[in-house]
């Protein structure tokens, strides 16, 4: 019947990139999606993924079998000590199984979908996972599409445009004993803001006294501090602490892999005599799921990667171009800043230089965002997310006045 399937939404983020591409003027700025941009305003491919590419093209044994269920071996195994660290003890205590994904989304989706199937906690309200309020648009649709039940912890404060700790530390104090808990290991989407260590240590006090389950999505790593290490630091700090937790890594962001999909989900099990037994069960039904879904995940991507993660010159090349991505948005913190400053622009702008990574959460409202569409031809997400990478010296005095217009209109 012709009624069966109503018209959805289109997808705001893509269908922001379709409507600023469409746009002809020569002043379009593009703040929408979460992708680097070279201060051209084009898509940057790192020196790095050229160099590892070109090798990769030239290798006559290079072909397009498949890979295994879990994926290239050299790539989750290198995956693991870049988020969990060389030394980690659930590394050399072998309590970790790592399957690679359709990138950060398909971990997600794979933790997601495995808790749905998997998680009962014997207090059966605990059966919901938590979001941080707001969080990547994506979570919801996701996990609403496994059918876990989904609640959320506060997390920004308008006032302050920073974290909102007191709300996020209540709420996740009051769920049922046992409740997953979704964390941004770094960097934060939307909103550009962390909480500090001494705040991580207090929410993973708090959880391990109520015996939640943490996972992790790690979107940004190297993005944030601008170092890989740093960028891992909660995430380490709870497998230190002893929690069983998953992760989700994406490699789109800090390899500007962004369409190749390459990324990485992380069971790893609390120590215990049983901790390997556990991750060969975990990791027996988690194949099954991937199987079933994708068969075995795309090569091109986690090939580029592996290399870079298994080569100490490539490596080394690879921290490079991360902190030439981190050093050119941090710049443009600052140039924006400056700028609001010169203009007087009313309100305080120092959340700008305060939050971290690719985005900024700059509190315009959405018929603010909406004005800066149709007066300026600036194309941003109507929670008043800004991807600083599509700033450069080119447009920032330009972003700077068309928001100094909306605000004082
Ligand atoms: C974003 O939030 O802009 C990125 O993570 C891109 C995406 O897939 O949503």
């Amino acid at each position: 019947p012709p009624d069966v399937v109503s018209q959805a939404p289109e997808d705001p983020l893509f269908g922001l990139m379709a409507a600023y591409k469409k746009d002809t003027d020569s002043k379009k700025v593009d703040l929408g999606i979460g992708a680097y941009r070279d201060n051209n305003a084009k898509p940057w491919v790192l020196p790095v993924v050229k160099q590892a590419d070109d090798r990769l093209r030239s290798d006559p044994d290079l072909n397009h079998e498949y890979l295994p269920i879990g994926g290239l071996p050299d790539f989750t195994a290198a995956s693991q000590k870049l988020i969990l660290g060389k030394n980690s003890p659930a590394l050399s205590d072998k309590r970790v199984v790592s399957l690679q994904t359709v990138s950060g989304t398909g971990a997600v989706h794979l933790g997601s979908l495995f808790l749905s199937k998997f998680y009962n906690p014997s207090n059966a309200d605990a059966k919901a996972i938590y979001v941080s309020s707001p969080t990547w648009a994506n979570h919801n649709q996701i996990i609403t599409n496994v059918h876990l039940p989904m609640k959320s912890y506060p997390y920004f404060s308008k006032e302050t445009k920073g974290l909102d700790f007191d709300g996020m530390y209540g709420a996740i104090e009051q769920a049922p004993s046992g409740s997953v808990i979704l964390l941004h290991a770094c960097a934060h989407n939307p909103t550009g803001v962390d909480p500090t260590q001494d705040q991580w240590k207090k929410i993973a006090k708090v959880m391990l006294e109520k015996k939640h389950f943490p996972f992790f999505d790690c979107a940004y790593q190297g993005f944030a501090s601008g170092s890989l290490a740093t960028d891992a630091w909660a995430i380490n700090h709870f497998v230190e602490q002893g929690f069983e937790l998953m992760i989700a890594q994406s490699y789109a962001k800090n390899f500007g892999l962004y369409g190749e999909r390459a990324g990485c989900f992380h069971f790893v099990a609390a120590p215990s005599s049983s901790a390997q037994d556990e991750v060969a069960r975990v990791g027996s039904q988690l194949a099954i799921l991937q199987r079933s879904e994708i068969s075995n995940p795309p090569a091109y991507g986690a090939r580029i990667a592996s290399l870079i993660l298994n080569d100490e010159k490539l490596f080394a090349q690879w921290e490079e171009d991360l902190r030439t991505m981190s050093g050119r948005i941090k710049d443009m913190r600052k140039a924006l800043k400056e700028n609001l400053d010169m203009l007087q622009t009313p309100g305080n702008w120092d959340h700008i230089m305060n939050q971290i990574g690719m985005f900024s959460f700059t509190g315009l409202n959405e018929q603010q965002v909406q004005k800066l569409r149709e007066q300026s031809h600036v194309y941003m997400t109507k929670n008043g997310r800004i991807s600083m990478a599509g700033l450069n010296t080119g447009n920032v005095e330009y972003f700077a006045k068309a928001v100094d217009g909306v605000v004082r209109e």
